[in-house]
C-alpha cells in the first residue's frame, strides 16, 4: 500500500460555493495562489454550473482562464466541476482539460441538485465522458450521497456499489465517493470503499468527506485502512453543499495532512504554509475557519518540529 496520501483540494469550489461571503475573483486567485505555494498539486478551482443555481461560481470562466495562463502554475492541475454539456463547453473554452462530473445515488438529491433523474444524470455523465475521451480531457467522477441523502436518509450500499461501477465503466480517470452531507460513519465508509476499490482500482479511488458530525477524521481513518490514498479536502474546512440542507464544511485539508503525518504517510503539503492560507481564508470569509487541529497547532506546533520536514 502506498505510503503517500494525495490530497485533492476542493476549497475554492466545494468550499466557497456554500459560503455566503462575497468572495471576489481576485481573492479566489489569491487563495489558490497560497494553496499552490503550500504544495497542493491538484486543486478543484471552480465549477461551470448555472450561475443562477450557484452564484458563487459565476466567475468560473475568469478564474480558470487566469489559472491556466499563469506562468508559475505548470506543475499544478486545476480541475473544474461540470454537470452538463453547457458546463463542459464553457470549461473547455476556458482552456480546462481536467474535469469532474458526477451522479448521485439518491434520486431526490439528483433532482434537487441538477434537475435530472439519476438515469438522466448517468446519460449526461456518459456523454461528457465520451467527449472528454475524444478531447483528451482527464476526468474524475463523483458519486454523490454515497452513504446518506439529506432527503431520503441512508442509501443502500449495493446501489452505491452498482452506481460506482457504472461510473467506472465510463473509463473515467478517477472516482471520488462522496459523503455529501457528512452523515456517514466509519464502518460504512470503510466497507463501501473497500468493496468499490476491489471492483475498480484502489489507486484511483478518492474519499470525499464532510465533517458535519465531527466524524471527518474518523471516516478518513477508515478510508485509509481500506486502502484509499486520495482524499478530497478543503482548506480551513470551508464549505458544504447549497442543495444539501445540514451539510457542513469539507474535511479540512490541514486535518487530513496532519492525520497522514501522524500515520507516517507523506502528502507533499507544507503545513506551515498552509496555515497562512487558513489565515487568509479567515479574512475573506469573515469568521475564524480551520480544521479540528487548528487550536492545538496554534499553541503546540513548536513541540513537534519534525512536522515541518514532511
Ligand atoms: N452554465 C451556464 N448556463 C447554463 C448551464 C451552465 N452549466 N447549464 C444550463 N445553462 C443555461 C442554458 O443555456 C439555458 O439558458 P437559456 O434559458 O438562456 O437557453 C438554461 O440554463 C436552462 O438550461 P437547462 O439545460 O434546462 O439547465 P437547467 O436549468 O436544468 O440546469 C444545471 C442544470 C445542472 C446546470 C443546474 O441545475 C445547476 O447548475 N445546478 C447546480 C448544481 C451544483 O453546482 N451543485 C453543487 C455541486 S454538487
Ligand atoms: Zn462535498
Amino acid at each position: 500500500m502506498s505510503g503517500f496520501v494525495r490530497v485533492y483540494e476542493v476549497g475554492p469550489r466545494d468550499g466557497l460555493q456554500n459560503e455566503s461571503a462575497d468572495v471576489s475573483t481576485k481573492q479566489k486567485l489569491e487563495l489558490i495562489d497560497g494553496l499552490v505555494a503550500a504544495g497542493l498539486a491538484r486543486i478543484e478551482a471552480t465549477s461551470f454550473v448555472h450561475p443562477r443555481a450557484v452564484p458563487q461560481m459565476a466567475d468560473a470562466d475568469a478564474v480558470m482562464s487566469a489559472l491556466l495562463t499563469h506562468d508559475g502554475y505548470s506543475a499544478t492541475t486545476f480541475t473544474a466541476l461540470v454537470l452538463n454539456e453547457k458546463g463542459y463547453d464553457r470549461a473547455y473554452e476556458a482552456g480546462c482539460r481536467h474535469m469532474a462530473l458526477g451522479v448521485a445515488v439518491s434520486e431526490t438529491f439528483s433532482q434537487r441538485n441538477t434537475r435530472m433523474s439519476t438515469e438522466e444524470a448517468f446519460d449526461t455523465a456518459g456523454r461528457l465522458a465520451r467527449r472528454a475521451a475524444e478531447d483528451r480531457v482527464w476526468t474524475r467522477a463523483y458519486l454523490m450521497t454515497a452513504w446518506v441523502c439529506p432527503f431520503e436518509g441512508p442509501m443502500s450500499p449495493r446501489k452505491a456499489l452498482a452506481y460506482a461501477r457504472r461510473l467506472w465503466e465510463m473509463d473515467i480517470d478517477e472516482l471520488s465517493i462522496a459523503d455529501t452531507i457528512g452523515h456517514a460513519d466509519p464502518l460504512s465508509v470503510g466497507r463501501l470503499l473497500e468493496e468499490i476499490g476491489h471492483q475498480t482500482d484502489m489507486t484511483r479511488l478518492a474519499a470525499h468527506l464532510h465533517d458535519t458530525q465531527v466524524l471527518g477524521l474518523a471516516n478518513a481513518t477508515a478510508a485509509l485502512s481500506a486502502g484509499v490514498r486520495i482524499f478530497d479536502s478543503s482548506v480551513g474546512g470551508l464549505g458544504g453543499c447549497p442543495f444539501a440542507p445540514g451539510a457542513a464544511g469539507n474535511l479540512a485539508t490541514e486535518d487530513i495532512v496532519f492525520l497522514a503525518y501522524k500515520m507516517g504517510l507523506g502528502t507533499g503539503v507544507d503545513l506551515g504554509r498552509l496555515w497562512d492560507v487558513v489565515a487568509f481564508a479567515d479574512k475573506i470569509i469573515g469568521r475564524r475557519v480551520g480544521g479540528r487541529i487548528r487550536d492545538w497547532w496554534e499553541s503546540h506546533a513548536d513541540e513537534e518540529p519534525e512536522i515541518f520536514a514532511m
